[in-house]
């Protein structure tokens, strides 16, 4: 039995829980409840990031202290996780503890020692009305390079350059709106170079970051390590360097720190010490991580372990960031979906259908993870409850009106379903281990096809009212497969998966062995006990709530409003335009451009509009994004049956239109100014981008 140290990052305490953070706890909890099945030793560990600037401001707006800030949102996640049945060891914790403070000057220490730390003076921009020097992300002005006003000091959102801060023109603290001045202080950095042997040995070494991160990683390298910066002068919300004059450590040295002093707290009380898993090379510490973060994880992290004598993590799980109906998640169009309002809306099974619809779409790999709210609907309940779920569903209230609720032998005549099943049922195990849960999904799913066409093909309801003994064997065959499926997803789905196992028995849930072991012939059933049920395709949509403007203020919001006015201006002239003929349209930016999602869409099946000689129907399989119906206009230069099967170019987010005969959803693209053909895109799988 291994030991087992897991962790997601720790969220910063500065904002509720949302679903993109959750596609990691998901993935995590998952992770560990795999591992525990299998029989593993396994510590899991989290808390709250509760250090630095963003947090400090967004106290002092709140009127609070920033611990009293930082301690409301860990209680609002820790009751956020609790919803979602994620669960750490040692409670949801902070890095704001005592215990996080010793580590990190025990850490700093052993870096400063063995000569890691150098100190040298950086001029930055300071703010003198409110008395502190500016973060990057606190200073606005006009781009250097294309001229765009009111840019963030680390980059434009215009022209995508990358610049200092001390570059922009014109530049304005956010606090207090006043101009910056350039002022030299002391900092203290980690000679992160020093380490580049250490860290190419240990990222290159086999499966300890997943293959897409090499890339990245190889840059890094190739760039040379820069040195890094881990003070911060005050007023600044963390722990005071030792020996220093109001300086502390930077957020992201005391961040991965958490890691220690959390499982320090959860293995005392396990009767065990921080040493057992920190200081022995046996450990597997795995991390989980978005792909935003891996520069920390993967190069810092390792570099402070190392320095201070620390196991280095085993394994790295990234993964990608969430996108809502294939754009990320964004406040206007109502898709920043917080993670209590689903909980709110849907409920322990909702919660539970989210857990699972993320376990359909995550991998090893590190692609982004779409959330297609018709998709989620769609595979929750033709998959999950009428497929999965059905088999307990149908065949327990059976077993208790034909049998008295008592369980039979199997049927000798299915022993290839039986076989079948369980050859599938034993990939699972390690499926979970090796972060495929998507595969996981698709085995139960097969699984479950099979013991649903056995019961379709040998219809148990009518044998029983000749031969009861033998709809008995037939029932328990189907209720043994059903079992063996909530067992092996008990991992995503741990609550309907825990009142599955109540039912037959298998009191405190299932382990792999349990899942798979077959049931007690005589075995007598709890009354079936509702474990799952459909989504309400209504109750999922009003998740989405697009706000005309997107932000909660003011100024924001008429920023917006005006904005809209002048695109309707727009809007209305190149109507004109078009009219006039004017040659060709105007020049456009890239993000105009990007506004177009364009994707491939399979053509399942096109049929003639009666009464309209123009028109084709068309339905469209777009992948992740679902199937559309659209009417296209053209069928003077294509025939219907042509299309079919082909893989067409959608326009994907154009405004939904009601037309005379039916609604269409989208615009299909077409080359050709007299006889415009359909552009096809052989190749591409539906859904796919077109960029
Ligand atoms: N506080 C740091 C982590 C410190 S770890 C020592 C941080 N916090 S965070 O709240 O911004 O993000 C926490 C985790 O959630 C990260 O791994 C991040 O990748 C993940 N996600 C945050 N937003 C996400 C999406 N929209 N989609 C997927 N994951 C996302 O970074
Ligand atoms: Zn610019």
């Amino acid at each position: 039995m291994a030991k087992y140290l897991v962790t997601p990052a720790l969220p910063y305490a500065n904002g509720p829980i949302h679903l993109g953070h959750l596609v990691e706890h998901v993935q995590v909890s998952i992770y560990v409840r795999a591992l525990r099945m299998a029989g593993e030793d396994v510590l899991c560990v989290c808390g709250a990031d509760s250090h630095g600037t963003p947090i400090e401001l967004n106290a002092m707006k709140a009127g609070k202290e920033p611990e009293q800030y930082a301690a409301d949102w860990q209680k609002s996640h820790a009751a956020t996780f609790d919803k979602f049945f994620i669960e750490f060891d040692g409670g949801y914790g902070s890095t704001h503890t005592p215990l996080n403070k010793k580590h990190a000057e025990r850490i700093y220490g052993a870096l400063e020692q063995a000569g890691y730390v150098t100190r040298r003076d950086v001029e930055q921009l300071f703010d003198p009305e409110a008395g502190r020097f500016l973060p990057d992300r606190m200073v606005r002005g006009t781009c250097p390079k294309c001229g765009t006003p009111d840019q963030y000091g680390d980059s434009c959102e215009s022209c995508n350059s990358t610049y200092s801060p001390t570059d922009l023109k014109d530049p304005k603290s956010v606090i207090s709106g006043a101009t910056p001045v350039m002022k030299s202080s002391e900092h203290y950095f980690v000679s992160l170079g020093k380490f580049t042997k250490l860290l190419q040995d240990f990222t290159s070494s086999d499966g300890r970051v997943p293959a897409g991160i090499k890339n990245y990683l190889d840059r890094w390298f190739a760039d040379g390590l820069q040195d890094w910066d881990i003070s911060r002068d005050g007023p600044y919300f963390g722990f005071p360097i030792p020996g220093a004059d109001d300086k502390y450590f930077y957020v992201w040295l005391d961040a991965p720190i958490g890691y220690i002093s959390l499982s320090e707290k959860a293995a005392q009380e396990k009767g065990r010490t921080f040493e057992e898993y920190w200081n022995d090379p046996d450990t597997r510490i795995v991390h989980f991580i978005g792909k935003d973060i891996v520069y920390f994880h993967t190069l810092f992290w390792p570099a402070m372990l190392s320095a201070a004598g620390h196991t280095l993590p085993l394994k790295y799980g990234i993964h990608g960031m969430l996108t809502v109906d294939g754009v990320k998640m964004s406040k206007s169009r109502g898709t920043f979906i917080m993670a209590d309002a689903l909980a709110d809306a849907l409920g322990p099974i909702g919660v539970q259908a989210l857990r699972y619809y993320y376990a359909c779409k995550l991998t090893s790999g590190i692609d982004d993870i779409d959330l297609s709210l018709d998709d989620f609907i769609q595979r929750v309940n033709t998959d999950l409850v009428n497929k999965i779920v059905n088999l307990m569903s149908r065949t327990v209230p059976m077993l208790h009106r034909y049998c008295d609720g008592k369980v039979g032998p199997t049927d000798p005549a299915a022993q290839g379903l039986l076989d079948e099943a369980r050859a599938r049922a034993a990939k699972v195990e390690h499926l979970y281990r090796d972060l495929e849960y998507a595969q996981v999904v698709r085995e139960v799913v097969a699984i479950a096809d099979g013991a649903n066409k056995y019961l379709q093909d040998e219809k148990p309801w009518d044998v029983a009212k000749t031969n009861v003994a033998k709809a008995q064997m037939q029932l328990s065959t189907a209720l043994y497969v059903g079992k063996l499926c909530m067992g092996l997803l008990g991992p995503i789905i741990p609550d309907a998966s825990q009142k599955a196992a109540a039912m037959v028995g298998a009191e405190g849930g299932f382990t792999f062995a349990s899942a798979l072991a077959p049931l007690a012939e005589g075995l007598q059933l709890l009354p079936y006990d509702r474990l799952f049920e459909r989504l309400d395709k209504k109750a999922v949509h009003s998740l989405v709530v697009p706000s005309e403007t997107g932000a909660a203020d003011g100024k924001k919001a008429a920023k917006a409003k005006t904005g809209q006015k002048a695109a309707d201006k727009q809007g209305k002239a190149k109507k004109e335009a078009a009219k006039k003929d004017e040659g060709p349209p105007a020049e456009i930016k890239v993000d105009d451009f990007f506004k177009v999602e364009l994707r491939a869409a399979q053509v399942k099946k096109a049929t003639d509009v009666e009464g309209a000689d123009k028109l084709i129907s068309v339905t469209l399989d777009v992948g992740p994004l679902g199937e559309r119906h659209v009417f296209t206009g053209l069928k003077p230069h294509v025939q219907p049956a042509e299309l079919e099967g082909q893989m067409v170019a959608l326009v994907a987010n154009l405004k939904p239109r009601k037309m005379k005969f039916g609604l269409s959803e989208g615009m299909i693209l077409a080359a050709g100014d007299k006889e415009p053909k359909p552009v096809f895109v052989p190749g591409a799988k539906p859904g796919d981008r077109i960029t």
